[in-house]
């Protein structure tokens, strides 16, 4: 059995990382999110995967491009304006076999064995078979009602607080038939969620699968940086030698560095004298942390310079960008790509630096 992974979309909660960077390319722990995705569908027993793609999507080919994938397919099928998920599934229709396919949003992170659910659309009669995960918060996804014998019974979207019946939602890993793309229009923008699984649900033949394992979305701020956190402690994908100090060896801390795992920090980093990188954070290649500056609990993508005794916390950093001198960058913000924080410079509470933007540098006089 195939995949189909949807890696089409523009990743607009995520911006303004996504300017430059597709969501399925966006580093965990140092790999790009898409790695991990091959690796739950391949420990899923699937023999291969097609991208489904749209926005920006040569990075993702490119990548994947320099490895050897042992005789796991990727194949790749791009639309040139968006169609939807619905429609983006439909577009790779030439790649497939004919038979039933596992789809994939692709910014899920998941632990979950595909292989159950597969089993479970098998002993049923549905044309398809939705995955749910439970949330705490579900206000801010579509909810899925579900009968006592697992039918999809009603989809509620983004309820207010006292109408929420359930917290399940739609994890984005399904199970279809090939009825399924055979009823979808070719060519145009269809979604899955709001046209195709009503459809299906009123037909009685959409069919829910619970799953407890960890999930995990990458699509917002908020999302990714927790993802990223779990993933640096172990909480997913965990192998007996996981190194929760994972520095690459080309990276010599000056004196006085305190690195505090888990962090992880790539290739060609350089981490001057006094600086502290820890709490859950992650260093893309070739990054510079100043004397005495302090990163922490934060995701920077590559060559991402933070000058001395500069802040970071809680936050992403697009790459190439620079946070300068005493700056603080805190509270889930996010830099994009080849911004300049200038010196004093204070940003919290979510706050979005659009790429290539410059702050001038704070007075520091007052
Ligand atoms: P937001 O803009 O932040 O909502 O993110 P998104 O563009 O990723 O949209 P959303 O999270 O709703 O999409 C779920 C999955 O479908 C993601 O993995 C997207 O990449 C993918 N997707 C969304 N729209 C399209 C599309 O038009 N074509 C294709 N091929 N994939 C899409």
């Amino acid at each position: 059995m195939k995949a189909v992974v949807l890696v089409g979309g523009q990743g607009s909660r995520l911006r303004p990382i996504t300017y430059d960077v597709p969501k399925a390319m966006v580093p965990l722990r140092n790999e790009p999110f898409i790695n991990y995705m091959v690796n739950f569908l391949r420990a899923g027993g699937l023999e291969g995967v097609v991208l489904s793609m749209g926005y920006l999507p040569d990075p993702i080919q490119d990548y994947f491009e320099r490895w050897d994938m042992g005789g796991f397919s990727i194949d790749y099928a791009v639309e040139d304006h968006a169609l939807g998920t619905a429609g983006g599934i439909k577009n790779t229709e030439a790649y497939l076999d004919g038979g039933p396919i596992v789809v994939v949003n692709g910014d899920v992170l998941s632990g979950l064995k595909l292989g159950d659910v597969i089993a479970k659309h098998r002993e049923s009669d549905a044309l398809a078979t939705i995955t749910l995960t439970s949330v705490e918060d579900p206000t801010a996804y579509g909810l899925v009602e579900v009968d006592h014998d697992m039918l999809v019974h009603r989809f509620l979207e983004k309820p207010a607080a006292d109408e929420v019946t359930t917290n399940l939602v739609n994890a984005g890993i399904y199970v279809l038939e090939p009825e399924v793309l055979a009823m979808i229009p070719a060519g145009r923008e269809v979604s899955i969620e709001r046209e195709v699984f009503p459809y299906l649900q009123a037909e009685g033949r959409l069919r829910a699968y619970v799953s407890s394992s960890y999930w995990k979305d990458i699509g917002t701020p908020r999302s990714y940086l927790a993802a990223s956190h779990d993933v640096l402690s172990g909480v997913v994908g965990t192998r007996e030698d996981f190194d929760y100090l994972q520095v690459d060896q080309s990276v010599t801390p000056s004196k006085g560095v305190k690195l505090l795992p888990p962090v992880s920090v790539a290739e060609g980093c350089i981490l001057k004298g006094g600086a502290t990188i820890g709490g859950r954070s992650a260093l893309g290649r070739g990054c510079v942390i100043g004397e005495r500056a302090l990163v922490e609990g934060s995701i920077l993508l590559d060559e991402v310079e933070v000058e001395p005794g500069a802040v970071v916390r809680g936050s992403i950093i697009g790459p190439g960008a620079r946070v300068g001198q005493d700056a603080i960058v805190r509270g889930l913000s996010v830099l994009g790509a080849g911004c300049i924080i200038g010196e004093g410079n204070v940003l919290d509470q979510g706050v979005r630096i659009n790429p290539g933007v410059v702050l001038p540098p704070r007075s520091m006089n007052f």
